[in-house]
Order: structure tokens, then sequence, then C-alpha cells
């Protein structure tokens, strides 16, 4: 049984990976498979938070008793967390965004008898959704981002971690280790919590719903 800490609460989590479409079939994407999400989503509907999930390309199926707002790309991701950021007591950006999508979006599938052997993609930068939401944050609102590095060294994790929430301005940064085979998709994280002044508040490992009752302990 869950305590019902957080009732009355308005929590937007950001979930899955963006795809970015090259044309009409065809998108660069992410491996983020949107399960530490949706695992939040679930624990804080069970305590009490009325819950506003924006899907992008989700490998799960939602909980149930969530508002869901399903998303492709990064441009549709910022454009309906910043909607729906408006009211909300909490952000959470587990979503794994692309840094960049391709400047031009064929209109029809690229045919490759007209490309030969070498074809080029030009990208241009996405926005920081984290970031905007940050600096134009109010004090009764919480903003926590995440950040997965392959790093395998812990102090130089941990400098990445402390380098990003400076340079993001959120409240916390949920670090996660991930690689080939762990992190996206699994069942289990390993997480370390860092404040804005980059300490360490809280470290947590097993299944994502027991990770996610450890960040959702943090915020009450
Ligand atoms: O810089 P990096 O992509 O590692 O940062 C990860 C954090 O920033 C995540 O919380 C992610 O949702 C967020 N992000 C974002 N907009 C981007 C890129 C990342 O909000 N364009």
């Amino acid at each position: 049984v869950q305590p019902r800490d957080l009732t009355g609460r308005s929590i937007v989590i950001s979930a899955g990976g963006t795809r970015e479409a090259l044309d009409p079939v065809r998108f660069i994407g992410n491996r983020s498979s949107g399960r530490q999400g949706v695992a939040l989503a679930e624990v804080a509907v069970a305590r009490g938070a009325s819950v506003t999930l924006i899907a992008a390309n989700l490998e799960v199926a939602a909980p149930a008793s969530v508002t869901v707002r399903q998303v492709s790309s990064a441009a549709e991701l910022k454009s309906v967390v910043d909607e729906a950021a408006r009211g909300a007591d909490v952000v959470i950006m587990a979503a794994a965004v692309a840094d960049y999508r391709p400047e031009d979006v064929a209109p029809s599938k690229i045919k490759k008898d007209q490309q030969g052997d070498e074809l080029s993609l030009r990208l241009v930068k996405n926005p920081d959704i984290l970031a905007g939401l940050a600096a134009t944050n109010r004090a009764d609102r919480v903003v926590i981002g995440f950040a997965a590095e392959t790093e395998t060294d812990r102090e130089e994790f941990l400098r990445l971690g402390r380098e990003k929430i400076a340079r993001k301005g959120c409240d916390y940064l949920v670090l996660n280790r991930v690689g080939w085979s762990e992190g996206f998709a699994t069942d289990g994280n390993s997480i370390v919590v860092l404040d804005r002044a980059g300490d360490i508040v809280s470290e947590a490992s097993g299944s994502k719903a027991s990770v996610a009752g450890h960040i959702l302990d943090l915020l009450v």
C-alpha cells in the first residue's frame, strides 16, 4: 500500500524517446523505452497525484488514471510540455529528447537510386526543453531532469552530472548509467540524484518502480 502523500499535487512527466522525421516513413530515434517515466507516473498516481504523462513513442503501456498526451518529435514534446507545465507543481523530464533533428524533412520517401552510394544528412540543434522550463521556473514548481550517461568511472560520471545540472538550471538531476545492456529497456535502474549545488541527495537501485518511489519521496 502506497502513502497518499501526493494528494492534490499536479505532476507532469515526459517519457519515452523522440523521433525526428527524415521523410514520411523514416526517423532518427533512440533506445529509450519510457519504462522509468511510466513507473514514475504509476507510482505518483498511486500516491494521490494527478498526472499528465507526455508520451513519446512508448514501448510500454501507459498506466490507467493518468492523462496521456501522445507526441513524437522534440518540437511536439516541447509544445505539449510547455503548455502542461503551466499549471503543474512538478515537472519531471524523463524523456530522451533528440539533441538534433534533420534540417529538412523530405516530403516523399528518400530513394537510394537517386542518392548514389552516400547520403549526407544535415542536422540542426533542437531547443533544450528542460533548460527552458528551468529558466522560467516559479518558486512553487519543482523541475527535475534526467541524465543518461555511458561513463563508467563514478567520479567522472558525477562530474558530468554536476556540469549538466549547472548548465540546465533545474532543481534536481537524476543521473543514471546507460549502455548497450543497461538503463534503457531494462526492468531495473540505478540512480544518483544531485541538487542544484551538485550534492548527492539520494542514491537508489532496484526496479524502476522502487526507483520512482525514491524520486517521489524526495519531492515529498
Ligand atoms: O543534455 P541531455 O540530453 O543529457 O539532458 C537530459 C535531460 O534534458 C533530460 O531531462 C531530457 O529530457 C532533457 N532534454 C530536453 N531537451 C533537449 C534535450 C534534453 O528537455 N533538447
